[in-house]
């Protein structure tokens, strides 16, 4: 089992001060950042691109880049992130390209990979996958947009993941991503996720800190 690992989402930042909110992340002692990159067509929203990530960089910025990318084609925009300084990316499952082979890039360049399913996905979709990520991410809302409930139905679905991570003896890590907070997290935890999205949460708790330090806790 791995150490439990807090990842707030930028999303739920100061989008005129993005690298005041991901410093305030890191200071409160969250050793990852979870950055939601959108398109515009796979899911109904825009965000930034990997200019931003290049930019967090050049400000000093050194913690992990956990790298969601809701893109229709993320294939083609695999180097521009892993440039820009993604430590790890993970693309979606549902639209078609050819995944193993754009996982195989990810790690050809040096960085993790992850592969990331929908509420209405079932977790057969990705059982094809497991031995060649570093990463599975459970959406635990319909991906777009911060803010939104937790789907409580979407924890057989991580138990069933953490099953087959068990019986394969695979070490993946199993992330879960929205409406994530530290009563909804603990219900993840306990169904086996290791590694915690946390947007609106996170930032509005108003001790950054012990929000970190509870999760370390697990
Ligand atoms: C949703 C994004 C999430 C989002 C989570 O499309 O993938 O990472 O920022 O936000 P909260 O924690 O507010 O649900
Ligand atoms: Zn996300």
């Amino acid at each position: 089992m791995h150490a439990p690992i807090l990842a707030p989402s930028l999303l739920a930042g100061d989008h005129a001060a993005l690298g005041d909110s991901a410093r305030a992340a890191a200071i409160a002692g969250a050793p990852w950042l979870h950055l939601d990159l959108m398109d515009g067509h796979f899911v109904p929203n825009l965000t930034f691109g990997p200019e931003t990530l290049a930019a967090l960089r050049r400000a000093g910025l050194k913690t992990f880049f956990d790298t969601h990318l809701m893109l229709s084609e993320p294939h083609r925009y695999i180097e521009a992130f892993a440039k820009a300084g993604a430590d790890l990316i993970s693309i979606h499952i549902e639209p078609a390209y050819d995944h193993a082979a754009t996982l195989a890039r990810i790690r050809e360049l040096g960085v993790q990979n992850g592969l990331v399913l929908n509420p209405g996905t079932p977790a057969a979709a990705i059982r094809p996958f497991l031995a060649q990520v570093d990463l599975v991410l459970v959406m635990t809302v319909q991906p777009g947009f911060g803010g939104q409930s937790f789907r409580r139905d979407m924890l057989a679905k991580i138990a069933l993941i953490d099953q087959w991570r068990r019986e394969q003896q695979l070490s993946f890590r199993l992330e879960v991503d929205g409406g994530v907070d530290l009563n909804t997290g603990k219900e993840c935890h306990a169904a086996g996720a290791d590694t915690f999205v946390a947007g609106t949460a996170f930032f509005k708790a108003p001790d950054r800190a012990a929000f970190a330090r509870t999760i370390a806790g697990w």
